[in-house]
Formats: structure tokens, C-alpha cells, sequence
């Protein structure tokens, strides 16, 4: 069994990012500059942006963070998205989600202009995705190829289940690995999903993203099967500094010894996503992609 590790794989491409941006700033070209908006002041949302930002400083980045109170007024949202669209010294930016109720989301995510969308949420970019176009790509989906890419891990002809289906992971997740780069026949499984404990065990390569704690047990893993742990949430800790710890869908000590290969929860797959985010910006930075 081999860990995957996200640390240290997204330690490296950080140091790629810094060299690209250390080109670009001998090359006379500014540094890449992205910008968050946080709304409200949720403690994940919180610790999400900091992240963020203290990312963008490690890599040579500007950042910008954008902040609201709870009860902002879509149209005030609407202008200030219309004001970074246009401002030209800003590569790219996002909306940290989720976002209050009085705010329609998808409304919010399509008033991005899809250049700008480092996020890959706006429907241009998704539909680019789907069709193999260049794009900007949802990071944590972005970040897990990256990950099977730097282990060479086979993926080709094998049988990938992804389960859960949100916009944001299992569904682009599923595209990714079903185009031509990876290769694999892939089942998206879901909360009406019958039979999930007996599909999960017949996976190749299991990528785990509802958002359970503790969902997938040992029986659900096939022996040299590939898992890839999405979870994040935060349960209450005794442990730690912050009252939180992360606890991820996967029950690690007894599927880790059935694997090939398997990602930690933390330093698997959310260091990968903050990565990816910075790649994102810094395609944005160099040019065009949607052009
Ligand atoms: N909330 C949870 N994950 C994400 C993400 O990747 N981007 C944004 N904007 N919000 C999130």
C-alpha cells in the first residue's frame, strides 16, 4: 500500500507555480493577482480564504480579499463581480461558497466572467470541460488528475466509481476521468444509488466525495483497489488548536491496508485542491485560455 501524498506533491507544484511567476516578473509582466469573496464570516469559509490567500503569498501571487456581511444585497454582490470583470490588473477571482439564502447562487456564478472564473464554476467553463476544451477545471477534480498523474497510477480501462455528484467534484470528477487523458468506464453513484456497497467493492479506482464521515468501510474496498478521499468535514476535536479536526469519507485504518494506493485525510486530496486553485490563476495570468 502507498500513501498518496497531496502535501508534498502540492509543495512541489508550488515551487513550479513560483518559477513560472519569477519568469513572467523577469519577463516584465506583472505578478498574477487573484481576488476572494467571502461573505459572512462561517469558520470553514473563513479558514478557506486564509488558506487562499496565504497560498497566493507563498507562490509570488497578489491577493485581494473582497468581504461582506451576511445580509448583503444580491445587486451589491452583482456590481462589485461587474467591477473585478472589468478590472484589468486582476486575473482572476471567486465567490468562496456557500453564499446566503436572499442570494440566488447560480445567478452569482454566471455573472463571472468565464476568463476570470478560476473557480471553473460558470457554465462555460463546465461545458468546455465536458467537451475536452481548454478551460479553467473545478480544482478539487483538477487537482485528484493531477495527483494520479504524478503517481502514475494506470488509469486506462479501468473501473472508476465516483461517488456523490455535486458540480463542484463527483460530476466534473466523472467527466475528467471518463475523457480520453484517463481513460476509465466510470459509474457516478448517488444517494439513490442501489446496491452502493456491493458497486463501490467492484472499483478499480473508488473516489469517495458525499461528504459523509466514515462512509466507506473495508468491505466496500476491493483488494489493490485505488482510493482517493475527498471528505473534509469538520467534526469537533479535543486535539486541536482550532476545536476542529478533519474527518474524511474514507474509515482510513481499516481500507489502507486493501489498497494500491490511497489518499489521507488531511494531506491526501485538499492540499491538491488549494494547488490547483493557483494553477488556475496562473493560466489565467499567461493568456486567454477561452479564447
Ligand atoms: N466552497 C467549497 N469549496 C469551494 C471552492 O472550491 N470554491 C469556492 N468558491 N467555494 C467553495
Amino acid at each position: 500500500m502507498q500513501i498518496i501524498d497531496g502535501k508534498a506533491t502540492a509543495k512541489a507544484i508550488k515551487e513550479e507555480i513560483r518559477a513560472e511567476v519569477d519568469s513572467l516578473v523577469s519577463a516584465g509582466k506583472r505578478n498574477p493577482h487573484l481576488a476572494a469573496i467571502l461573505i459572512g464570516h462561517d469558520g470553514g469559509s473563513e479558514t478557506y480564504v486564509a488558506y487562499k490567500i496565504k497560498d497566493c503569498a507563498e507562490v509570488g501571487f497578489k491577493s485581494t480579499l473582497v468581504r461582506f456581511e451576511d445580509d448583503v444585497k444580491e445587486v451589491v454582490l452583482l456590481e462589485k463581480i461587474k467591477e473585478l470583470n472589468n478590472d484589468e490588473g486582476l486575473d482572476g477571482f471567486i465567490v468562496q461558497l456557500p453564499i446566503p439564502d436572499q442570494i440566488n447562487e447560480q445567478r452569482i456564478i454566471e455573472a463571472i466572467d468565464p476568463r476570470k472564473d478560476v473557480d471553473g464554476f460558470h457554465p462555460v467553463n463546465v461545458g468546455r470541460t465536458v467537451i475536452g476544451l481548454p478551460s479553467f477545471t473545478s480544482a478539487t477534480p483538477y487537482g485528484i488528475v493531477e495527483l494520479l498523474k504524478r503517481y502514475n497510477i494506470e488509469t486506462s480501462g479501468k473501473h472508476c466509481v465516483v461517488v456523490g455528484r455535486s458540480n463542484i467534484v463527483g460530476r466534473p470528477m466523472s467527466i475528467l476521468m471518463s475523457q480520453k487523458s484517463m481513460n476509465a468506464t466510470v459509474t457516478v453513484a448517488h444517494s439513490r444509488t442501489k446496491n452502493l456497497e456491493e458497486l463501490c467493492a467492484s472499483a478499480d479506482i473508488l473516489i469517495a466525495a458525499l461528504g459523509a464521515p466514515g462512509f466507506i468501510k473495508a468491505h466496500m474496498v476491493k483488494e489493490g483497489a485505488v482510493v482517493i478521499d475527498v471528505g473534509t468535514t469538520r467534526v469537533p476535536s479535543t486535539e486541536t488548536k482550532s476545536g476542529f479536526r478533519l474527518k474524511g469519507d474514507v474509515v482510513y485504518d481499516e481500507v489502507a491496508p486493501k489498497c494500491s494506493y490511497i489518499t489521507p485525510v488531511p494531506g491526501g486530496v485538499g492540499p491538491m485542491t488549494r494547488v490547483s486553485l493557483l494553477s488556475n490563476t496562473l493560466k489565467a495570468a499567461k493568456g486567454n485560455i477561452l479564447s
